[in-house]
């Protein structure tokens, strides 16, 4: 048996997981988050600078909580982790350096993992899998929204992915022009569940193409409250409100199950696996479950609690490299833009 320790800040939440394994078995222990929406929210999206203060602040609060409520110490630990990319530079840096600093104090290994190969694995978490079965990975998040045909660990080809806004972040600008509260997604998922998803018309943009886009629907959502008459000091209420954010959604939802639906067909893939933070979304989750099942597909959605951003997800991923003995060197440096395929 070992144990891993976890972390990480690549945007504006602060995590920490511990994972212990064996050559075959994985699970998380315990593991916590500390989210800055609140203080992001004032700002209505997140600050760089001030995520990185925070990070900065809660991180060693928060681990020391973490080992505390476990009895454990750093040394009892065989193996550190944090995100290493992609994601907000200064935010990366505090995680990374306090991973690396507590790695080359207790002289173990460390693991640079890349945060969308965290959330590529998540699904796969509950089960402990020790190898990666070949499948085809929907990824939405609030920076990323990709299909990846997966034929193992490390086996990635990207298949598609935005070619400009992410599906989290349309949501999260389209919160924004409806005067909802940062993130937008959890927000409009909650009214679009007392509205008409058939009252406005919203494009699906690029159909018949495995690319996404959503910067065309996000138009298209802010021409429609001008045409109405709605501004930022007279914003929709209501009914209206209800119908905006299902209409909205459902365009999303489309677009992300037809694309999947013909990556699958193209990739000739019998399971699909769904992560990232708008995975949080039922609606979507319940429109590709049975749009899968229709077509004999296997679906695995990643658990809820390892949708948005967490740590636990980054231990798994240290783990399959831990095994290999594939550490990274304690120069490793944060890369913002790291790519996975
Ligand atoms: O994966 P994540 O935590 O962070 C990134 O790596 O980007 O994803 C955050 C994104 C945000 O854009 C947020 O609005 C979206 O996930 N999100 C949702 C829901 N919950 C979170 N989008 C739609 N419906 C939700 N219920
Ligand atoms: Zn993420």
């Amino acid at each position: 048996m070992g144990k891993l320790l976890a972390i990480e800040t690549s945007c504006d939440e602060s995590a920490a997981a511990i994972l212990d394994y064996d050559s075959s078995n994985a699970s998380i222990t315990d593991a916590l988050i500390s989210s800055q929406i609140m203080i992001h929210r004032e700002f209505g999206g997140v600050v760089p600078e001030v995520a990185s203060r925070n990070h900065s602040i809660n991180l060693p609060e928060l681990v020391k909580s973490l080992l505390d409520q476990n009895q454990l110490r750093p040394r009892d630990f065989d193996a550190f982790a944090a995100t290493g990319g992609p994601g907000l530079a200064s935010s990366l840096l505090i995680g990374h350096s306090f991973a690396k600093g507590l790695a080359a104090s207790c002289k173990k290994p460390f693991y640079s993992v890349n945060h969308m190969e965290g959330h590529l694995l998540s699904p796969f978490i509950s089960s402990g899998e020790k190898s990666i079965p070949p499948h085809l990975a929907l990824i939405v998040s609030g920076g990323h929204t990709m299909l990846i045909k997966v034929d193992g660990l490390n086996q990635y080809q990207l298949i598609s992915k935005t070619i400009d806004d992410a599906a989290g972040e349309a949501f999260d600008k389209v919160g924004r022009m409806l005067g909802l509260p940062y993130p937008g997604g959890p927000e409009i998922e909650k009214l679009a569940r007392d509205g008409n998803s058939k009252q406005f018309s919203f494009p699906r943009s690029l159909p018949g193409k495995l690319d996404f886009s959503f910067s065309g629907l996000k138009t298209a959502v802010l021409y429609t409250l001008k045409d109405l008459g709605y501004n930022t000091h007279n914003l929709p209420k209501g009914k209206i409100l209800a119908d905006l954010c299902a209409s909205f959604q459902q365009a999303v939802i489309d677009s992300l199950v037809k694309k999947t639906l013909k990556a699958a067909q193209a990739t000739n893939s019998r399971l699909i696996t769904l992560s990232g933070g708008v995975s949080c979304n039922l609606a979507l989750t319940n429109a590709l479950q049975e749009a899968l099942s229709r077509r004999n597909i296997h679906f695995l959605p990643c658990e809820r609690k390892y949708s948005t951003d967490n740590a636990a997800m980054i231990s798994y991923s240290a783990w399959f490299y831990h095994r290999q003995g594939l550490h990274s060197p304690l120069n490793t440096n944060i890369n913002p833009n790291l790519a996975l395929a």
